[in-house]
Protein backbone atom coordinates (compact mmCIF):
# COMPACT_ATOMS: atom_id res chain seq x y z
CA UNK A 1 0.00 0.00 0.00
CA UNK A 2 1.83 3.48 -0.92
CA UNK A 3 1.85 5.98 1.38
CA UNK A 4 -0.47 8.67 0.00
CA UNK A 5 0.21 11.05 2.63
CA UNK A 6 3.92 10.99 1.01
CA UNK A 7 2.98 11.27 -2.94
CA UNK A 8 0.32 14.13 -2.07
CA UNK A 9 3.77 16.22 -0.66
CA UNK A 10 5.66 15.40 -3.70
CA UNK A 11 3.14 16.73 -5.92
CA UNK A 12 2.75 19.75 -3.89
CA UNK A 13 6.33 20.16 -3.68
CA UNK A 14 6.70 20.05 -7.80
CA UNK A 15 3.76 22.40 -8.05
CA UNK A 16 5.36 24.79 -5.76
CA UNK A 17 8.59 25.08 -7.60
CA UNK A 18 6.94 26.67 -10.56
CA UNK A 19 6.55 29.45 -7.75
CA UNK A 20 8.58 32.83 -8.79
CA UNK A 21 9.29 35.60 -6.24
CA UNK A 22 6.68 38.42 -6.57
CA UNK A 23 3.93 36.34 -7.47
CA UNK A 24 0.29 36.91 -6.40
CA UNK A 25 -1.07 33.34 -5.56
CA UNK A 26 -4.46 31.48 -5.12
CA UNK A 27 -3.94 28.96 -2.30
CA UNK A 28 -6.56 26.02 -2.63
CA UNK A 29 -7.84 23.77 0.34
CA UNK A 30 -7.84 20.17 1.30
CA UNK A 31 -5.20 17.73 2.29
CA UNK A 32 -2.97 18.14 -0.69
CA UNK A 33 -3.13 22.10 -0.41
CA UNK A 34 -2.00 22.04 2.63
CA UNK A 35 1.36 20.49 1.87
CA UNK A 36 1.71 23.10 -0.90
CA UNK A 37 0.76 26.04 1.52
CA UNK A 38 3.41 24.54 4.34
CA UNK A 39 6.04 24.06 1.44
CA UNK A 40 5.69 27.49 0.28
CA UNK A 41 5.79 28.70 4.11
CA UNK A 42 9.01 26.67 4.35
CA UNK A 43 10.65 28.57 1.07
CA UNK A 44 9.40 31.86 1.99
CA UNK A 45 11.14 31.66 5.49
CA UNK A 46 14.10 29.83 4.06
CA UNK A 47 14.55 32.92 2.01
CA UNK A 48 14.30 30.91 -1.60
CA UNK A 49 11.05 33.38 -2.23
CA UNK A 50 9.58 36.85 -1.29
CA UNK A 51 7.22 39.81 -2.13
CA UNK A 52 4.54 37.13 -2.85
CA UNK A 53 0.97 37.73 -2.25
CA UNK A 54 -1.59 35.16 -1.41
CA UNK A 55 -5.18 34.52 -1.71
CA UNK A 56 -6.59 31.67 0.13
CA UNK A 57 -9.57 29.22 -0.60
CA UNK A 58 -11.17 28.71 2.40
CA UNK A 59 -10.87 29.71 6.02
CA UNK A 60 -8.79 26.92 6.68
CA UNK A 61 -6.02 27.60 4.22
CA UNK A 62 -6.00 31.54 5.19
CA UNK A 63 -5.35 30.43 8.82
CA UNK A 64 -2.65 28.07 7.91
CA UNK A 65 -1.15 30.75 5.24
CA UNK A 66 -1.35 33.56 7.83
CA UNK A 67 0.07 30.98 10.33
CA UNK A 68 3.78 30.17 8.32
CA UNK A 69 3.44 34.32 7.97
CA UNK A 70 2.24 34.14 4.79
CA UNK A 71 0.85 37.64 3.03
CA UNK A 72 -2.69 36.38 2.35
CA UNK A 73 -5.57 39.01 1.15
CA UNK A 74 -8.91 39.34 -0.35
CA UNK A 75 -10.10 38.35 -3.48
CA UNK A 76 -9.71 41.49 -5.80
CA UNK A 77 -9.97 41.68 -9.47
CA UNK A 78 -6.31 41.29 -9.59
CA UNK A 79 -5.58 37.88 -11.89
CA UNK A 80 -3.65 35.42 -9.91
CA UNK A 81 -0.16 34.38 -11.77
CA UNK A 82 -0.70 31.00 -10.30
CA UNK A 83 -3.25 28.93 -8.08
CA UNK A 84 -2.65 25.55 -6.69
CA UNK A 85 -5.08 23.26 -5.47
CA UNK A 86 -6.36 19.26 -5.05
CA UNK A 87 -9.21 17.78 -6.85
CA UNK A 88 -11.38 14.98 -5.84
CA UNK A 89 -11.12 13.50 -9.97
CA UNK A 90 -9.39 14.29 -12.66
CA UNK A 91 -9.48 13.16 -16.44
CA UNK A 92 -7.01 13.28 -19.09
CA UNK A 93 -8.40 16.32 -20.42
CA UNK A 94 -7.73 17.96 -16.42
CA UNK A 95 -11.26 18.64 -16.21
CA UNK A 96 -12.24 18.06 -12.40
CA UNK A 97 -14.56 17.27 -9.28
CA UNK A 98 -13.89 19.57 -6.96
CA UNK A 99 -15.55 20.72 -3.47
CA UNK A 100 -15.25 17.43 -1.39
CA UNK A 101 -13.55 19.22 1.21
CA UNK A 102 -16.27 22.04 0.70
CA UNK A 103 -14.73 25.02 -0.31
CA UNK A 104 -15.33 24.83 -4.11
CA UNK A 105 -17.39 28.10 -4.64
CA UNK A 106 -14.35 30.31 -2.83
CA UNK A 107 -12.00 27.76 -4.97
CA UNK A 108 -13.97 28.95 -8.42
CA UNK A 109 -13.85 32.47 -7.56
CA UNK A 110 -10.39 32.20 -7.20
CA UNK A 111 -9.39 29.94 -9.75
CA UNK A 112 -11.08 31.63 -12.81
CA UNK A 113 -8.98 34.33 -12.01
CA UNK A 114 -6.17 32.48 -12.09
CA UNK A 115 -3.64 32.66 -15.46
CA UNK A 116 -2.67 29.13 -14.56
CA UNK A 117 -4.25 26.78 -12.39
CA UNK A 118 -2.02 23.51 -11.56
CA UNK A 119 -3.33 20.38 -9.50
CA UNK A 120 -1.93 18.54 -7.15
CA UNK A 121 -3.18 14.93 -6.52
CA UNK A 122 -2.16 11.25 -5.93
CA UNK A 123 -2.94 8.83 -8.44
CA UNK A 124 -6.34 7.89 -7.17
CA UNK A 125 -7.75 10.62 -7.99
CA UNK A 126 -7.51 9.89 -12.09
CA UNK A 127 -10.68 9.09 -13.49
CA UNK A 128 -11.46 8.41 -17.56
CA UNK A 129 -14.77 10.47 -16.94
CA UNK A 130 -16.04 12.45 -14.46
CA UNK A 131 -18.28 11.13 -11.41
CA UNK A 132 -16.74 7.59 -12.19
CA UNK A 133 -16.25 7.55 -8.50
CA UNK A 134 -17.05 11.10 -6.86
CA UNK A 135 -20.29 12.48 -6.11
CA UNK A 136 -21.00 15.63 -7.57
CA UNK A 137 -21.04 18.43 -4.78
CA UNK A 138 -23.28 21.08 -5.15
CA UNK A 139 -23.52 24.42 -2.88
CA UNK A 140 -27.42 25.49 -2.50
CA UNK A 141 -28.83 27.82 -0.07
CA UNK A 142 -29.99 26.61 2.64
CA UNK A 143 -33.47 28.91 2.86
CA UNK A 144 -35.58 27.02 0.57
CA UNK A 145 -33.63 23.88 0.29
CA UNK A 146 -36.37 21.21 -0.29
CA UNK A 147 -37.27 22.88 -3.10
CA UNK A 148 -34.12 22.93 -4.59
CA UNK A 149 -33.18 19.48 -4.26
CA UNK A 150 -36.58 18.53 -5.71
CA UNK A 151 -35.38 20.72 -8.40
CA UNK A 152 -32.04 18.93 -9.10
CA UNK A 153 -33.37 15.44 -8.80
CA UNK A 154 -36.03 16.04 -11.51
CA UNK A 155 -32.66 17.02 -13.32
CA UNK A 156 -31.83 13.64 -12.30
CA UNK A 157 -29.71 13.80 -9.03
CA UNK A 158 -29.96 11.67 -6.80
CA UNK A 159 -28.09 12.62 -3.24
CA UNK A 160 -27.78 13.46 0.28
CA UNK A 161 -27.15 16.96 2.03
CA UNK A 162 -23.93 16.39 4.05
CA UNK A 163 -23.41 15.71 7.17
CA UNK A 164 -20.63 16.16 9.34
CA UNK A 165 -20.54 14.67 13.40
CA UNK A 166 -24.25 14.50 12.32
CA UNK A 167 -25.01 17.80 11.69
CA UNK A 168 -25.64 19.28 8.38
CA UNK A 169 -22.68 20.50 6.88
CA UNK A 170 -22.16 24.35 6.49
CA UNK A 171 -19.83 25.36 3.86
CA UNK A 172 -17.08 28.92 4.96
CA UNK A 173 -20.20 31.02 2.81
CA UNK A 174 -23.17 29.42 5.47
CA UNK A 175 -24.81 27.36 2.69
CA UNK A 176 -25.60 23.70 2.59
CA UNK A 177 -23.38 21.01 0.23
CA UNK A 178 -25.69 18.55 -1.92
CA UNK A 179 -23.37 15.70 -2.84
CA UNK A 180 -25.35 14.08 -5.92
CA UNK A 181 -24.74 11.06 -8.63
CA UNK A 182 -26.44 11.10 -11.91
CA UNK A 183 -26.09 7.32 -12.77
CA UNK A 184 -24.01 7.47 -15.80
CA UNK A 185 -24.89 11.17 -17.26
CA UNK A 186 -22.42 13.35 -19.07
CA UNK A 187 -21.59 15.83 -16.08
CA UNK A 188 -20.32 18.50 -18.72
CA UNK A 189 -23.44 18.36 -20.42
CA UNK A 190 -25.51 18.58 -17.32
CA UNK A 191 -23.07 22.15 -15.84
CA UNK A 192 -25.82 24.68 -17.60
CA UNK A 193 -28.76 23.52 -16.25
CA UNK A 194 -27.58 22.91 -12.65
CA UNK A 195 -26.32 26.15 -12.82
CA UNK A 196 -29.51 27.54 -13.94
CA UNK A 197 -31.04 25.86 -11.08
CA UNK A 198 -33.09 27.96 -8.46
CA UNK A 199 -31.67 27.98 -5.21
CA UNK A 200 -28.40 26.52 -6.48
CA UNK A 201 -24.95 28.72 -5.75
CA UNK A 202 -22.25 26.27 -7.87
CA UNK A 203 -20.98 23.07 -8.57
CA UNK A 204 -18.36 21.27 -7.93
CA UNK A 205 -17.37 21.02 -11.96
CA UNK A 206 -14.15 22.76 -13.03
CA UNK A 207 -14.24 22.44 -16.77
CA UNK A 208 -11.88 23.70 -19.09
CA UNK A 209 -9.99 25.80 -15.75
CA UNK A 210 -6.76 23.59 -15.06
CA UNK A 211 -3.52 24.43 -17.03
CA UNK A 212 -2.00 20.89 -15.79
CA UNK A 213 -2.23 18.65 -12.96
CA UNK A 214 1.09 17.11 -10.92
CA UNK A 215 -0.30 13.17 -10.50
CA UNK A 216 2.11 11.24 -7.70
CA UNK A 217 2.01 7.45 -8.12
CA UNK A 218 4.70 4.92 -6.80
CA UNK A 219 6.30 4.92 -9.83
CA UNK A 220 7.14 8.75 -10.11
CA UNK A 221 4.79 12.53 -10.83
CA UNK A 222 3.25 12.75 -13.95
CA UNK A 223 2.29 15.20 -15.52
CA UNK A 224 -0.82 16.05 -17.03
CA UNK A 225 -1.56 18.84 -19.53
CA UNK A 226 -4.37 20.22 -21.26
CA UNK A 227 -4.28 19.30 -24.52
CA UNK A 228 -5.00 22.37 -26.94
CA UNK A 229 -7.72 20.63 -28.39
CA UNK A 230 -9.51 20.40 -25.07
CA UNK A 231 -8.54 24.13 -24.13
CA UNK A 232 -10.39 25.06 -27.53
CA UNK A 233 -13.67 23.84 -26.84
C1 LIG B 1 -11.91 21.39 -1.47
O1 LIG B 1 -13.17 21.92 -1.52
C2 LIG B 1 -11.73 20.47 -2.61
O2 LIG B 1 -12.05 20.97 -3.85
C3 LIG B 1 -10.35 19.87 -2.59
O3 LIG B 1 -9.49 20.55 -3.45
C4 LIG B 1 -10.48 18.48 -2.99
O4 LIG B 1 -11.51 17.93 -2.19
C5 LIG B 1 -9.19 17.68 -2.82
O5 LIG B 1 -8.93 17.48 -1.47
P1 LIG B 1 -7.83 16.48 -0.96
O6 LIG B 1 -6.52 17.00 -1.45
O7 LIG B 1 -7.95 16.52 0.53
O8 LIG B 1 -8.15 15.13 -1.52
Amino acid sequence: MPDLEALKKEAAVRAVSLIESGMHLGLGTGSTAKYAIAELGRRVAAGELSGLSCVATSEASDAQARALGLDVGPLTRQFFDLAIDGADEITPDVDLIKGLGGALVREKLVEVQARRLIIIADHTKLVTRLGERAPLPIEVLRFGVDSTLERLQALGAVGELRRQAGELYLTDNGNFIYDARFAGADLAALERPLKGTLGVVETGLFLNMAERAFVAAPEGVREIVRSAASAAR
